[in-house]
């Protein structure tokens, strides 16, 4: 939990190092953690920030399904904060699974 623009909120964070990079890994590791706060806690939603210039970083948010967000200051950086709520979660989660089996 953190306060965001006076908000408390689940910031998901991801940070690997680098010779793990590019397997997929920060993926797969944010998508179970995802998995665990909307179904286990059933929590309303879940924020992740970005700096707009790490690419990586944004294409993990895209392939988790985070689509909405608006541009803030986050200790003094500007960010990009992404929030995903639970019905986006299941929402995302069914075009994965359909993709799959297509
Ligand atoms: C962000 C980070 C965790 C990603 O970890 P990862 O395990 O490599 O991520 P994944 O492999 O799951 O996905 C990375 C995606 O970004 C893509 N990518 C990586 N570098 C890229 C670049 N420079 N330009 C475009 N796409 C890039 C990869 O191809 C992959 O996409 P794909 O699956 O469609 O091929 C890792 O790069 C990192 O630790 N960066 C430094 C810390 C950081 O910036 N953290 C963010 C704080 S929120």
């Amino acid at each position: 939990m953190e306060m965001i623009d006076g908000i408390e909120e689940i910031n998901l964070g991801y940070r690997l190092a680098k010779r793990y990079w590019n397997r997929g890994l920060a993926s797969e590791a944010a998508r179970a953690a995802l998995e665990y706060v909307f179904d286990r806690r059933e929590v309303a939603s879940v924020v992740v920030v970005i700096d707009p210039e790490h690419t990586a970083s944004l294409k993990v948010a895209e392939k988790l399904g985070f689509q909405n967000f608006h541009e803030t200051d986050f200790h003094g950086r500007p960010v990009r904060l992404y929030r995903m709520t639970h019905g986006q979660w299941h929402e995302s989660r069914q075009r994965t699974i359909r993709a799959a089996s297509s």
